[in-house]
């Protein structure tokens, strides 16, 4: 990357896509310093249609998905891949190819509540604080380094809707800001612990 060229991030997604367009919003009105060049999809979803909207360029994964992930991928060389709700695991040697360059947004505190559902899981067990986790990718199901982590509190009176409203606007309001420093910040891993430098 030469020096004025502005980073390019790769999203990837398989429903709403309303973190992607946060994504996108945020490089559009300059909070993101980065390009968003391509959204992938896993299947005909709703991301698509605002990818459309938004005039982001945007691709199926045809099959086998994996090679064709990974041909894109190496084809387009970005600078992070951004998983937005892209609901299969990626396979090991993607990750291991792109080692620490693949970043997850996930709707619990990790390790409370990995896997599907997570806001469902969290409002039924009736937990009283949950919130947000931004991680690295590993190998493992939301198991990688976290970045970042966001709590909120759960009033007695929201029912799963609210609650589930509130856990997506924090994460619109937060994953652009840590895909922005993870761009531009200077970071190091000590074992698995994730330090800002
Ligand atoms: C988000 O809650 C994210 O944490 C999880 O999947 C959901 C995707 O939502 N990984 P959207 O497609 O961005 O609206």
């Amino acid at each position: 990357m030469s020096g004025r060229e502005l980073p390019r991030v790769v999203v990837m997604a398989s429903g709403n896509g309303s973190n992607f367009e946060s994504i996108v919003m945020a490089s559009k009105e300059g909070q993101l310093n980065a390009e968003v060049e391509l959204l992938i999809v896993d299947k005909d979803c709703y991301a698509l249609k605002r990818a459309e909207r938004l005039g982001v360029e945007h691709l199926k994964l045809g099959k086998p998905w994996k090679e064709r992930l990974k041909e894109t991928l190496r084809k387009l060389q970005p600078d992070l891949i951004v998983l937005a709700g892209f609901m299969r695991i990626l396979p090991a040697d993607i990750v291991m190819e792109w080692r620490w360059k693949v970043v997850n947004i996930h709707p619990s505190l990790l390790p409370a509540f990995p896997g599907k559902d997570a806001i469902k899981q969290a409002y039924d067990y009736g937990v009283k604080v949950t919130g947000i986790t931004i991680h690295l990718v590993d190998e493992g199901v939301d198991t990688g380094p976290v970045v970042f982590q966001k709590a909120l509190e759960v009033k007695q009176n929201w029912d799963l809707e609210r609650l589930e409203q509130e856990i997506h606007r924090l994460e619109h309001e937060n994953y652009p800001k840590v895909i922005n420093d993870l761009l531009h910040r200077e970071w190091r891993l000590e074992g698995r612990k994730f330090v800002w430098i």
